[in-house]
């Protein structure tokens, strides 16, 4: 599997978001997290500074919506430059018309689970997915710690679908992405293991490597 790091710009710079992209050019995807106050208590960026972002930047953006409604938005992130939609099992509406949408919108769909809710909610959408995210802490924060617990969530979707990707998102660090790379994980979210570094480029390829190394 290819190894895609997914820098999370939650933990850079808003003052200066077009600067910090440059930051981490050799980066595989952009993660960003769109928060709504609801599904999750915390709000962040959305559907304008997508848009402005896409203009500045040729990485795919990888947008993780943490919101209660996403059945109700993906046209409009769709149109803003998301190349991958990734909206949470938990969330509102039905998961099936969701992920249609969309595909409908030529986009690539991905499903997050919260660490606990159950894997098995995304096993009837996996054909129409190019991605699963295990989310490895509670989503809405930053900073937070890693989860290993929901590692074996990882290894199930992986035996059931070799060539899937699957992302992990919270608390991936140094050390932490070996883990999730021998659970069966092969795209990394990070956010302050990257921002926090002296050099976020350097720290994505020390990420890769160390994923790359236990990788078979
Ligand atoms: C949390 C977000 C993450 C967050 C990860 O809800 O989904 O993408 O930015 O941050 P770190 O890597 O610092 O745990
Ligand atoms: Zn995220």
């Amino acid at each position: 599997m290819d190894i895609k790091i997914s820098p999370s710009i939650l933990s850079s710079d808003y003052a200066n978001l077009q600067r910090e992209l440059g930051r981490i050019d050799n980066a595989d995807l952009i993660h960003i997290d769109v928060m709504d106050g609801h599904f999750v208590p915390n709000i962040t960026i959305g559907i304008p500074v997508i848009q402005a972002l896409k203009k500045v930047c040729d990485i795919p953006f990888d947008v993780h919506l943490m919101i209660s409604q996403p059945y109700d938005y993906i046209e409009a992130f769709a149109n803003a430059g998301a190349d991958i939609i990734c909206f949470h099992a938990e969330s509102e509406g039905n998961i099936g018309a969701t992920v249609d949408r969309i595909l409908f919108f030529g986009k690539k769909a991905a499903i997050a689970v919260k660490p606990d809710t159950d894997i098995d909610v995304v096993l009837p959408y996996l054909d129409k997915l190019s991605m699963v995210l295990v989310m490895t802490v509670e989503p809405g924060f930053g900073g937070q710690s890693f989860m290993e617990r929901v590692l074996p969530k990882i290894q199930k979707v992986r035996e059931i679908r070799p060539d899937i990707d699957i992302e992990v998102d919270g608390g991936v660090d140094y050390s932490t992405v070996t883990l999730a790379a021998e659970a069966g994980a092969n795209v990394f979210v990070a956010g302050s293991a990257v921002f926090g570094a002296a050099s976020p480029a350097d720290a994505i390829e020390t990420l890769r490597n160390n994923a790359q190394s236990v990788m078979s």
